[in-house]
């Protein structure tokens, strides 16, 4: 057991990666603190935890919301004492030709993919730095290390989360702190499967993940396995471009 005693928030967990990642971290024995919008998604992920003898907990929050994530924060303080880990997952996609897209659109994906990531890590940290100890692991995506076309909005803000985790994991190296990001390549999620891009990004013969790969990456960066890792980023993308 690597996260015997150990608390994980997992940011979009009913499905896909986040739901993979709570199942893996529960695992090993850490509190799986299960975060997205819809208590019944999230309620299903925790009986299927419990049922194979791990602990869980959910909190219903739309982490676009500053102050909602305020409240969850201090939620979960009073409730577990501590955040050990934190797995900044959500994620939206929106496929749409650089010249054809709405501003908005370029805002909203932006927002979702980059500035949740930055609310999430404000509201986290200071309690992380008290008790000098932590490991955040942020979801990035093989777009960030090579812009993905019909894609730029999501790749930029990628891209920001990849630099976002250096400049911040340097800065909180000295508290004991880690901040670490993955950028997997195609995984078989939701969000892939409705991707307009699929067949584009798997055209030049690379492989498809499964959630599961992608949760034994967090792990290691979730855990003292990573010891010595810190403002690094894993890439789990095979030989695709993408
Ligand atoms: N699937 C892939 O091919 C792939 C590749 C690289 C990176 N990623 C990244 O991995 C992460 C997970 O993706 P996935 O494929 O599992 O996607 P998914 O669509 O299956 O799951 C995303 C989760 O995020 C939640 N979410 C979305 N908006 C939210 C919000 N405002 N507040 C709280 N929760 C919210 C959703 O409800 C869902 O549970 C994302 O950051 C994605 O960009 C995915």
């Amino acid at each position: 057991m690597l996260l015997e005693n150990k608390t994980a928030i997992i940011t979009g967990a009913s499905r896909g990666i986040g739901k993979a990642t709570a199942l893996k971290l529960a695992g090993e024995g850490a509190t799986a603190l299960l975060v997205g919008r819809k208590l019944d998604t999230l309620k299903a992920v925790e009986e299927e935890i419990k049922e194979k003898g791990g602990k869980a907990d959910c909190f219903v929050c739309d982490v676009r919301d500053y102050e909602k994530i305020q409240l969850m924060i201090n939620e979960i303080i009073h409730k577990y004492d501590k955040i050990d880990i934190l797995v900044n997952n959500a994620g939206i996609s929106k496929e749409i030709p650089f010249l054809e897209m709405p501003i908005e659109i370029f805002d909203e994906v932006c927002e979702m993919n980059l500035r949740t990531v930055m609310l999430m890590m404000k509201v986290v940290l200071p309690h992380m730095a008290e008790r000098k100890s932590g490991s955040i692991v942020n979801i990035g995506s093989g777009a960030a290390i090579r812009g993905l076309p019909k894609n730029s909005a999501y790749a930029a803000a990628k891209a920001g989360v990849v630099c976002l985790t250096q400049a911040v994991g340097d800065e909180v190296r000295p508290l004991g702190i880690r901040i670490n990001a993955i950028c997997p390549g195609p995984v078989d999620t939701e969000l892939f499967q409705n991707s307009a891009c699929k067949d584009f990004i798997l055209s030049a013969g690379g492989d498809l993940f499964q959630p599961e790969e992608v949760a034994n990456g967090v792990l290691f960066l979730a855990s003292d396995l990573s010891g010595c890792t810190n403002s690094q980023t894993l890439v789990m993308r095979g030989f695709n471009r993408w």
